[in-house]
């Protein structure tokens, strides 16, 4: 059977694709020999990331900046895909606080779910439906552990990854109803060696996974589950979170998710 990803179709778009798991996510792609559209916010690190992949997979690639905060999402990243079919879609940017409610500015949290929770969904509203018309393609949302119990201290966050969670869940069971040929997973990513804990202002687990490992053990599920789970820890979280009452669950995932981080901070 062709694993390649190439069996999507010419074409993958990949939101927080600068960095961590959206560029290593885009490289996958790349090297599968499709082309890619690149989302994300700063210029000249989008810009740069683009340039190397098609350089290096000689394939297409269109650095799209764009703040998906913002309303106007759609009509930029529309500008930079006129003409070109989407056969994958890829929902990965996304950005972590940690911390008592109150220390962080409300704009921050509104920011936090436009990106997480809004463009996931207004992206996969644009680009399900044609691929379903087609029947073929794939729609990947990167979601965290951190959706598998309420967690104090990154209340919000863990709100935005379990929004990812259940959406993703529940549109791969409309697609299996409708016996669809378009693939769709969503990705449970524990602790990772990307950007994100320096913008979330705490520090990287030493046994943090690289991004290239990540992607590479989630695709594997890419057509066969709703959902993937990285790493025994991150298993070890879903299944003790699941069996425990829910007060002891939540006070179990603040410690395991937290408690270090913010100490590490001295907090
Ligand atoms: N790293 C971990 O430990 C970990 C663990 C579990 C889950 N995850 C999930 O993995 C996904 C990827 O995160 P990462 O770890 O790879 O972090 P990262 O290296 O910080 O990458 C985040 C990406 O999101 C983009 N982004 C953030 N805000 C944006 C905005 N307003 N508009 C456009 N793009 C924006 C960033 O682009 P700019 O730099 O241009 O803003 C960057 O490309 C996230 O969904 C996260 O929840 C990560």
């Amino acid at each position: 059977m062709d694993r390649s990803l190439k069996r999507y179709g010419d074409w993958a778009l990949v939101t927080g694709a600068s960095s961590g798991i959206g560029r290593a996510m885009a490289e996958r792609f790349c090297k599968d020999g499709l082309n890619c559209v690149l989302v994300s916010n700063e210029q000249a690190p989008l810009e740069q990331a683009a340039k190397a992949m098609a350089e290096k997979h000689r394939v297409r690639t269109i650095a799209c900046v764009c703040d998906l905060s913002t309303p106007g999402v759609l009509e930029t990243i529309r500008k930079s895909t006129k003409g070109i079919a989407i056969d994958v879609l890829v929902n990965c940017a996304s950005f972590g606080v940690l911390g008592p409610f109150y220390k962080t500015p409300l704009a921050t949290y509104l920011e936090g779910i436009n990106v997480s929770v809004v463009s996931y969904l207004t992206l996969t509203y644009e680009f399900l439906k044609p691929m379903l018309d087609r029947d073929r393609g794939a729609v990947i949302l990167v979601s965290s552990v951190n959706a598998f119990a309420p967690v104090g201290y990154s209340a919000v966050y863990t709100a935005e990854k379990a929004f990812e969670l259940y959406f993703g869940e529940a549109l791969w069971k409309e697609l299996r109803d409708k016996k669809s040929k378009v693939d769709m997973l969503t990705i449970c990513a524990s602790a990772t060696k990307t950007n994100f804990q320096a913008r979330a202002g705490t520090r990287t687990a030493p046994w943090a996974w690289e991004p290239e490992e990540a992607v590479k053990v989630a695709l594997r599920k890419l057509g066969k589950r709703p959902s993937v789970t990285l790493s025994w820890r991150g298993k070890a979280f879903q299944h003790v979170t699941r069996l425990l009452p829910r007060s002891l669950a939540v006070r179990v995932a603040t410690w395991a998710i937290t408690s270090t981080l913010l100490k590490h901070r001295g907090e």
